[in-house]
């Protein structure tokens, strides 16, 4: 090997090295790289050294002392290299702490579940038509979910199949839950009869019509919106558990038309256009007429849920004089409501706790 080719060599050494040292970007990078041209056995700068020995005996101090030069540019390299993949990785730390021109962390907000915000929405569309909110519980006893409510034993209703009936020792003197003492006579002593009744979960929310009115006299304007429960298989129409809106309006000379009016008041202000609302004829135990109220939206009927007159028997039970008052009451689902309105086509969604669907409203 000529001192010329030897030079030529180092030089080449040197350029490389030096590029190979500036692309590194990390210290993995650079350690790989210092290998390549400065380890100790197979490094390239050992490999040329090793052909010092080829170069002519006169030539040897000048190729001796460039590659002396070339070994300290490499280390300076390097060593620079080296530096700069320290302070960068510092530099990377730091500013996750201190750039304050990066974006903050966003706070998650939550939010109500749908069925709550509908709830919000129905309560205060009623309490503009004068209807106050009342809350009933939800374990409750056959004299308030049934009796009552003018539903007798051999109804279908009762069927302990259809209800979640408890299974729950019965204390003597059961407390009552609201009991409540500025209430008229009612025909039966419900006292003695609630000790020895047995527990449900309200299949209906028709129970917190008796309740109030158990605690209160005429004009009686109330809403109850709560969870009700009915041993359902769950598809995409049914849940075991779902929810209602009960309406209950008692006072003198209340008609059918006026029961029209609210729900079809209602059903404008929740839809936001204007709402049709038909009757047809049913039958519920506590309501005499009976009706299946039904809305007329973007060109279809949609069952609403059922009202009609307050049986005079129910008014007997908790001690209003029926030749006196009379009033109206209707029971509507609040998913289906919601379903409506949303486009939501699976009422299972509202209970999985699917983040992806409940962000959404
Ligand atoms: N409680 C009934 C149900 O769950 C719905 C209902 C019908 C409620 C007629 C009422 C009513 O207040 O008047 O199916």
């Amino acid at each position: 090997m000529n001192l010329a080719q030897f030079l030529a060599e180092l030089d080449a050494l040197l350029a490389e090295a030096r590029s190979a040292f500036a692309a590194a970007t990390d210290a993995a990078a650079l350690e790989g790289a210092r290998i390549e041209f400065l380890g100790a056995a197979k490094g390239r700068l050992k490999t040329v050294q090793k052909w010092l020995g080829a170069v002519a005996r006169e030539d040897k101090p000048a190729a001796g002392k460039r590659f002396n030069e070339v070994k300290t540019d490499v280390e300076a390299a390097f060593a620079a290299a080296q530096e700069r993949v320290a302070s960068q990785g510092a530099t990377q730390k730091s500013g996750s702490q201190l750039d304050l021109t990066l974006p903050g962390t966003r706070l998650r907000l939550g939010r109500l579940h749908p069925l709550t915000q509908t709830i919000e929405e129905l309560k205060d569309i009623m309490g503009r038509l004068g209807f106050s909110p009342a809350d009933g519980p939800e374990v409750e006893d056959e004299w308030h979910n049934f009796e009552a409510l003018n539903i007798p034993p051999e109804h279908p209703a009762r069927d302990p199949l259809e209800n979640f009936y408890l299974a729950v020792a019965q204390a003597s003197g059961r407390h009552e839950p609201g009991g409540n003492p500025t209430r008229t006579q009612p025909l039966i002593d419900r006292e003695a009869h609630a000790s020895r009744s047995p527990l449900l979960l309200r299949s209906q929310t028709s129970t917190v019509q008796i309740r109030v009115m158990e605690h209160q006299q005429p004009p009686v304007r109330v809403i109850s919106l709560g969870r009700v429960y009915r041993p359902d298989e769950a598809d995409a129409t049914h849940y075991p558990m779902f929810h209602q809106m009960e309406g209950l309006l008692i006072d003198r000379q209340v008609t059918m038309a006026d029961l029209k009016s609210v729900l079809r008041m209602f059903a404008t202000s929740y839809l936001g256009e204007d709402v049709h609302v038909r009757f047809r004829p049913s039958f519920f135990p506590f309501t005499e007429p009976s009706v299946e109220a039904d809305m007329h939206w973007h060109d279809r009927w949609i069952e609403f849920g059922g009202a009609g007159m307050v049986d005079p028997n129910v008014l007997q039970a908790i001690g209003y004089d029926p030749e006196v008052y009379s009033g109206f009451a209707f029971g509507l689902g609040i998913e289906r409501l919601c379903m409506r309105r949303h486009g939501i086509t699976d009422i299972r969604e509202f209970y999985r706790n699917d983040v992806r669907f409940l962000e959404q409203f």
